[in-house]
């Protein structure tokens, strides 16, 4: 193996937000870029779906692969992505409490927690419904100026676009409501819509009496309203939404067939608007394992018309990959990977200045060979604990001058992970999985 050419300078916020999650097991939400290894192909289709939604398309992408491949984390990348490309990006894990379709709530409480999540490029971290109603007043104000108007004609002429969609007349009425706080200083007013937008009216009455409007977002129209709101973050002049789904395996979980067949259909609808590229500047990304797509008991391919919509290209085997369908295959990341990532991983460690390296290229050598003694395979097919001992190992090379990495590699402690998403059972009444949890990873320097 030969030694990585790292040139790139990272910002000192970069550096401690990515070390940060990293040592903590998290995936990191910002900063992916510069620890990234392999999936070229994979980034550039999902560029490619980027552009065709800031066209005012629709796309549907299932990710897939197994514990550890890297799910999660492509999904975090492709969201950086669509945010510089000046996308709004919603996202939430997928969970016995939240789901596509239901009658107890859960379908609403995606949307809540999705809406919590709304990020723009100047919010990254989420809460970002408000900004974007803000933007779109402002550019309507804009507009009204150049084109001598009055505002609420210029509003009312975007806003009946909406008005064609599915529950578009209520959702166009709170915006005008926003519309109508903004210009008299009705700050309780604008906090209500915004209520209203992010799917926290849990009570038609109260909606009713805040707002005058007779519906709330709820478990019946949830794809409508996250179509809708694609429209109208258009209309406020971003590119679109992306929306990222993770831990679709909890839909493969539902023991009760019906409800699970719910969840499916919804996905048939999401699937179907995008392969007739209707719906309207919308995308969606969804992580989940191979069971979940491929198992015909309960997984997606148990639900024929997405079977046939989904099965593989079935000439792209051994190796040979075709984008060009909805299902994305993430391979495991092999020994070669690993090496490239410690080598990116030691390089934001020095803050991108390689006279700052604290193990040379042996050392990258030498710690993989100590992750293999300890735990074999394990630790490049689900790197996250390798990943974690490295920059631990680094932590205390850094805090100890003069201390020998050679003498250290050897005494990191590893645990191979436990498979968060195969547990629960199938068929026991499900709970959540959540694999940023990281349930046997005792690691000690
Ligand atoms: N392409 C990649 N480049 C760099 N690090 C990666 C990559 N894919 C995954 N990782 C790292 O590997 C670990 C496991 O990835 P994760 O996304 O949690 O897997 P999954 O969601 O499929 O279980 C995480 O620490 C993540 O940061
Ligand atoms: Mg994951």
């Amino acid at each position: 193996m030969t030694a990585t050419q790292e040139t790139a300078r990272i910002r000192p916020r970069d550096r401690d937000t990515l070390v940060q999650a990293l040592r903590t097991g998290v995936v990191p939400r910002t900063g992916q870029q510069h620890i990234q290894v392999g999936r070229a192909a994979e980034v550039k289709a999902l560029v490619a779906d980027i552009a065709r939604i800031d066209d005012g398309g629709s796309t549907a992408r299932f990710v897939i692969g197994e514990f550890g491949s890297g799910k999660t984390f492509f999904l975090h990348l492709v969201r950086s992505i669509a945010l510089q490309q000046k996308l709004v990006t919603v996202h939430a894990d997928l969970s016995p409490d939240r789901r596509l379709h239901a009658t107890g709530g859960q379908a609403r409480s995606l949307y809540t927690e999705l809406m919590r999540a709304m990020a723009t490029r100047a919010k990254p971290d989420g809460g970002a419904m408000a900004a974007v109603v803000e933007r779109f007043v402002t550019s309507a104000l804009t507009e009204a100026r150049e084109r001598d108007e009055q505002p609420e004609t210029v509003i009312r002429e975007r806003l009946a676009e909406l008005t064609e969609l599915t529950g578009g007349y209520d959702f166009a009425e709170v915006v005008a409501s926003y519309w109508r706080g903004h210009d008299t200083g009705d700050e309780q007013l604008r906090d209500d819509a915004v209520r209203w937008l992010r799917g926290e009216y849990s009570t038609r009455t109260d909606a009713r009496k805040a707002l005058g409007v007779r519906t709330i977002v709820d478990d019946s129209n949830f794809y409508d309203q996250l179509k809708l709101l694609a429209r109208f973050i258009r209309l406020a002049g971003y590119g679109g939404l992306l929306v990222c789904l993770d831990e679709m395996v909890n839909l493969y979980k539902l023991a009760n067939t019906q409800a699970r067949n719910a969840n499916y259909e919804q996905l048939l609808r999401i699937v179907n608007d995008s392969l007739q590229g209707t719906g309207g500047g919308i995308g969606f990304v969804f992580g989940g394992t191979p069971d979940f797509l491929q198992d015909t008991r309960r997984g997606l391919f148990s639900y024929p018309a997405l079977q046939s919509r989904l099965a593989e290209n079935t000439f792209a085997t051994g190796g040979l990959v075709d984008l060009t369908g909805p299902v994305v295959r993430l391979a495991n990341l092999t020994p070669e990977d690993m090496y490239v990532l410690l080598g990116k991983l030691r390089h934001v460690f020095a803050s991108g200045d390689p006279a700052a390296y604290l193990v040379p290229d042996d050392g990258l050598e030498s710690y993989m060979r100590h992750c293999a003694e300890r735990i074999g395979d394990a630790y490049f097919r689900t790197p996250r604990n390798t990943i974690k001992g490295f920059l631990d190992l680094l932590a205390v090379l850094e805090q100890n001058p003069g201390s020998d990495w050679k003498q250290l590699v050897g005494t990191v402690e590893l645990a191979p992970e436990v498979d968060t998403e195969l547990a629960p059972l199938p068929g026991a009444d499900a709970t959540a999985a959540d694999d940023d949890d990281d349930g046997l990873a005792s690691f000690r320097l």
